[in-house]
């Protein structure tokens, strides 16, 4: 399995690469801040559920990789922001300087934009997808719909409201959903479209990335206190410092990481349709469980 997992990302990798070359131009420090946060080294987890399920679903890779990559672009842009003074103020990123510490906030502003524009330009290059033009806006539109004021941005907009606050149970599930679930979400569904999934698969596809979501976010706020830096390539105890709500904070150490396993369960529940076809995808979400970076 991590031989496919390998696999994929090297596919995701160059593709990633082809989208955003350096160019010589009077604004190439753009493409070098995009390309700097884009392959510091990240998991590629979010386009690795993509490629999967298109696959699981009967789909070519071909189909899926441009919708892949746009999410990846969409999250990494998250994360520069995330990282910026006006936000969580973080000096580390994948393990590398963050891209407003490398280069300056307002490059890091911009090259997190014209990332998410990136996105959308690849997503809509109707001569380069493999998929027909309804099948390619309805893709288009579920990354969209995730990305903005009613997913990941609305989430972080929570999250910023939730500092030097006592969240409630429900109020942090609505803030995880959105902040992290939204984007995994969109992965899936952009994957499962660009198969010509059915109605009923795509449901199924919605309630395995919402668990995921959480079982992800909640083993991230884990990793913020147990969580090696080395390791983790991004500062430990960012939320002590800015006070930040989380499922640690609320509930303890030992009842989050119950919380993110019962999640996890339930992801892996939602694949039981796809039978067999689900192996890839069950094996990652076990990994993920017990991942320290
Ligand atoms: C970090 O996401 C931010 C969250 C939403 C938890 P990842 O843990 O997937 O970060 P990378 O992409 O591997 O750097
Ligand atoms: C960020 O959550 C989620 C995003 C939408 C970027 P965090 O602020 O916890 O992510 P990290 O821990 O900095 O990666
Ligand atoms: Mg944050
Ligand atoms: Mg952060
Ligand atoms: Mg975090």
């Amino acid at each position: 399995m991590k031989e496919i997992l390998d696999n994929k990302i090297k596919v995701i990798d160059s593709a990633l690469s082809s989208y955003i070359q350096r160019q010589d131009n009077p604004q190439s420090v753009i493409y070098e801040a995009m390309r700097y946060s884009l392959f510091a080294g990240g998991k590629r987890l979010r386009p690795v559920i993509a490629m999967a399920v298109c696959e699981m679903c009967g789909g070519r890779d071909e189909a899926a990789l441009p919708f892949a990559c746009a999410v990846e672009m969409i999250h990494t842009y998250s994360l520069i922001h995330d990282d910026l003074p006006a936000m969580d103020n973080d000096a580390l990123r994948r393990g590398n300087p963050t891209c407003h510490i490398r280069f300056d906030e307002a490059t890091a502003i911009l090259a997190g934009d014209a990332l998410l524009n990136r996105a959308f330009e690849v997503m809509t290059d109707m001569p380069q997808l493999f998929v027909d033009a309804q099948t390619a806006l309805k893709a288009a539109r579920a990354v969209a719909c995730a990305a903005g004021a009613d997913g990941m941005i609305g989430g972080q907009i929570v999250d910023i409201a939730g500092e030097s606050k006592n969240m409630s149970g429900d109020e942090l599930m609505y803030m995880h959903r959105l902040k992290t679930g939204a984007l995994i979400k969109a992965a899936a569904l952009a994957g499962g479209i660009a198969a010509g999934a059915s109605r009923e698969e795509l449901a199924r596809l919605e309630e395995f990335a919402c668990s995921l979501g959480m079982a992800f976010q909640i083993q991230d706020d884990v990793l913020d206190v147990t969580g090696d830096e080395q390791i983790l390539g991004k500062p430990v105890g960012s939320d002590e410092k800015n006070k930040k709500s989380t499922y640690v904070k609320a509930y303890g150490l030992e009842q989050a990481r119950k919380m993110a396993a019962d999640f996890s369960g339930k992801a892996i529940d939602a694949l039981d349709i796809f039978g067999e076809k689900a192996g890839f995808l069950i094996w990652l979400v076990q990994m993920l469980i017990n991942r320290i970076s």
